[in-house]
């Protein structure tokens, strides 16, 4: 049984990645029940001190330092928790259960590895990429596509152009890198790669990741996708959160116990 304990941490920083607002990056220190948070792992986040909204809500860790216990979220406000959250300050407190969930596998390291996050599904991919490249997994072996709707929702970039790894920016309307939607600018790659050495790894919206199964399955790639779904409990006993098997219909997973990060091929999307 996973250890589940809420722990208070300290809000370190708060601040906002684009001029419009949306994406915030938040940091927090005192994290101190895991010395060890992998990549595809989330935190259970209560976001107000009393019961409104009454769920946490659960953000993808995108960055931990172990020394420190700091661990960085980067979020988009799209209702009320997450407003909540924008407007936390230097000093207030966040509630946190953590880390939940399964991780990505790191693969072996003659493996090409092709990333394809969409929106808010960057975090844990940007999380996966710095983790491999710190362990010693070659830049060169590395695409990074990133994808949203326009310029103005694509943030880190300077941090994914340090990473040193072929990065591919797309946006729908073409104000930004690649004009089209990020799996047409994997589809323009599809000739360059390898199916046997080359594996794919999805974090996005619910229609990217399943035009993404698709087409790994119709070429035959093998990867990981990290799925979202709402998540009442986080610890896999509400059953708010589950997917049909698509590898064994009538079957299920809980999104937040068995995953999030699935075998592609192996959940219905
Ligand atoms: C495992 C996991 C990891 C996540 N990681 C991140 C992350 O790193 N950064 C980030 O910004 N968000 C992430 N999310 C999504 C995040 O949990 C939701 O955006 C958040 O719960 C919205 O809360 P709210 O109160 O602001 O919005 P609500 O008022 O609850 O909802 C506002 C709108 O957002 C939609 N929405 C709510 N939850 C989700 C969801 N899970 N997926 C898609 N749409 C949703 C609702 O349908 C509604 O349209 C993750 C979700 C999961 C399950
Ligand atoms: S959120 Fe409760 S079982 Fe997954």
């Amino acid at each position: 049984m996973r250890k589940i304990i809420p722990q208070v941490c300290r809000v370190v920083s708060n601040r906002k990645l684009n001029s419009s607002g949306a994406y915030f990056k938040i940091a927090v220190e005192g994290f101190k029940l895991s010395k060890r948070i992998l990549p595809g792992q989330f935190v259970h986040v209560k976001v107000d001190p009393g019961n409104d909204p009454y769920f946490r809500r659960a953000f993808s860790v995108a960055d931990f330092d172990k020394a420190t216990g700091r661990l960085d979220i980067i979020y988009k406000i799209v209702g009320k928790g997450t407003s909540i959250l924008g407007n936390m300050r230097k000093g207030d407190s966040l509630d946190l259960i953590g880390p939940l969930g399964n991780h990505f596998n790191k693969p072996g390291k003659n493996k090409n590895l092709v990333m394809v996050a969409g929106g808010v599904g960057l975090p844990p991919l940007l999380f996966y990429c710095r983790y491999l490249l710190n362990s010693g997994y070659p830049s060169k072996n590395i695409m990074f596509l990133y994808g949203g709707r326009t310029n103005n929702e694509l943030v880190e970039l300077a941090s994914l152009r340090r990473l040193g790894v072929e990065f591919i920016p797309c946006t729908d309307d073409g104000s930004y890198g690649f004009h089209g939607l990020i799996t047409e600018a994997l589809k323009a790659k599809l000739p360059e790669l390898d199916t046997n050495k080359t594996m794919l790894f999805g974090c996005g919206p619910e229609p990217m990741l399943e035009a993404l199964q698709n087409l790994a399955i119709q070429h035959g790639y093998k990867g990981q996708l990290s799925l979202e779904a709402p998540m009442p409990c986080g610890i896999g006993v509400c059953l708010g959160c589950i997917k049909e098997r698509l590898d064994r219909p009538k079957k299920y997973v809980r999104v937040c116990y068995d995953g999030p990060v699935f075998n592609i091929g192996e959940v219905k999307i």
